[in-house]
């Protein structure tokens, strides 16, 4: 059964061995060249599947790796909910969601699409899920990049919990707090500037 159908992959429920999973397959992009089309799902299918396995050797929560193929990644099914579909009060988790990007960054992983719709809740329990655009690099940018996403998708005081959290478990928060209000200044006077054209 297909349960999404993303920019890049297609993601099916399945169920092998009695274990209930994700099968996420990365698609053909008709408008590039074949042969390198392969290549880019090819290692973009790597990468992902890579992350998944550090980041649960690191003891951070992720779906369990299950197999890894060409193009696809089975992945256990997490039966909860996604952050952003959640109502009510989520400040309990977004202080958890803090943790867990400290803890990726101080391994050297970056998100690049750390948003509520890519993290679920089970058990009252965060698993980060869609590593398609990470990396793994030593870059404060890069990190930045991820609290700054995750700032434009919640509200200012779950901003607050979040920050306060983040904080506390990642090393290196000085430089990536700093960078991140570089970003955001140089966005504020790109915005101006193009009010002036
Ligand atoms: N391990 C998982 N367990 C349960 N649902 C998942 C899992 N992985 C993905 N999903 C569901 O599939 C959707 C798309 O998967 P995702 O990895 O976020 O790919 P996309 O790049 O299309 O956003 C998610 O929003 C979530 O609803
Ligand atoms: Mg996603």
């Amino acid at each position: 059964m297909r349960i999404s159908n993303g920019a890049e992959a297609n993601v099916y429920r399945s169920n092998i061995l009695g274990i209930d999973c994700i099968v996420k397959v990365r698609q053909k992009k008709l408008y590039r060249i074949q042969f390198l089309d392969d290549q880019i799902r090819e290692q973009r299918t790597k990468i992902e599947a890579r992350i998944l396995a550090l980041s649960h050797s690191y003891g951070i929560n992720v779906p369990p790796l299950l197999l890894v193929s060409k193009y696809g990644i089975t992945m256990g099914f997490i039966n909860g909910k996604l952050l952003s579909e959640i109502d009510g009060n989520t400040n309990v988790y977004l202080k958890d969601a803090g943790i867990l990007l400290g803890m990726l960054h101080n391994n050297n992983i970056a998100h690049g699409d750390f948003t509520p719709a890519n993290i679920m809740v089970f058990n009252k329990e965060l698993f980060i899920i869609d590593f398609g655009l990470s990396e793994i690099i030593d870059s404060v940018e890069q990190k930045a990049l991820d609290i700054l996403l995750m700032k434009r998708s919640i509200s200012q005081k779950g901003f607050g919990i979040f920050i306060s959290s983040y904080k506390k478990s990642s090393k290196a928060h000085k430089l990536i707090i700093k960078k991140l209000n570089e970003l955001e200044m140089r966005g504020r006077y790109q915005q101006r500037s193009l009010q002036n054209i």
